[in-house]
């Protein structure tokens, strides 16, 4: 950790966290690049620069307090076969630009980059610089940075059950045998953990085909600033609310229970 790089506001909210009770898994949904440019009358490509500013700040914050991952929702398969070709190249390009520039940050941060998606299917240009930004920091062990490129929930389960499928049928397994555990293995994130706080910038209440399988219990948190606005201390703050949140795992947690054994069930009539 290193707690004494933040910035004195981070540090005054940081200073109000449970240390015992930091996520692990903080994802995002990046959202409200375009409605940003809108508000200044500047082009929604802008936006998208801004927005990827806020990437790298986000993820040095995260590195300052220990964050172990945090996946980015960058460019999902809708945005891929439904936004303008020109937006498609332009994010193209600055994920290509972003890697080249912020590479050395990330080395400096400690930061694993890895990535969730349909990868195979982006322009082979954009995958060998992320190939190489994966290489060139596989060895770093802080904040694991994932970024979900070419990316939808439903897509990445077809892909699961089709790994799945492939092995049982490899190894003459019976369809009974599928546990959740089998799912998970064959997930993009496998390796990691699911997400404890899912936060989602510029107001929609709206998930978007993200990590379905994974945010069954994840705590969810809506802001309405927009994700070129966003920097590392609205990150603290939404975990901030998330400490002061019961997580229940559909159990009754530490509140529940009292004064409940064997009830007898009240009658209700019928008219
Ligand atoms: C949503 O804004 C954002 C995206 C579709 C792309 C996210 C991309 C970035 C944050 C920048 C590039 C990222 C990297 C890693 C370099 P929107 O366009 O949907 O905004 P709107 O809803 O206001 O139109």
């Amino acid at each position: 950790m290193r707690i004494q790089e933040l910035t004195a506001e981070e540090r005054a909210v940081y200073a109000t966290l449970k240390p015992e009770r930091l996520p692990e898994h903080v994802a995002i949904i990046m959202d409200g690049n375009g409605r940003w440019a809108g508000h200044r009358s500047l082009k929604r490509f802008l936006g998208h620069q801004q927005g990827a500013k806020s990437v790298q700040l986000v993820t040095e914050t995260a590195s300052r307090i220990g964050l172990p991952w945090l996946t980015l929702y960058a460019f999902s398969l809708e945005n891929n076969l439904r936004r303008p070709r020109s937006e498609v190249n332009f994010l193209m390009r600055l994920l290509r630009s972003y890697l080249e520039s912020n590479v050395q940050r990330m080395m400096d941060n400690n930061v694993r980059m890895r990535y969730i998606g349909r990868i195979h299917e982006l322009p082979p240009e954009v995958q060998e610089k992320m190939h190489w930004a994966e290489e060139t920091t596989a060895r770093n062990t802080g904040t694991t940075l994932t970024l979900a490129l070419n990316y939808g929930g439903r897509s990445e389960l077809v892909d699961a059950f089709r790994g799945l499928a492939a092995e049982m049928k490899q190894k003459d397994l019976s369809p009974e045998r599928i546990t959740e555990e089998d799912i998970h293995r064959h997930l993009y994130t496998a390796h990691m953990p699911d997400p404890d706080l899912l936060i989602r910038t510029s107001g929609e209440m709206r998930l978007s085909n993200y990590l379905l399988w994974q945010i069954a219990y994840t705590e969810i948190f809506v802001t309405e600033r927009l994700w070129p606005d966003f920097r590392g201390i609205h990150m603290l703050e939404a975990i901030a609310d998330f400490q002061r949140r019961e997580r229940r795992y559909g159990g009754l947690g530490e509140s529940g229970g009292e004064g409940s054994e064997d009830p007898e069930p009240v009658k209700i009539a019928a008219h």
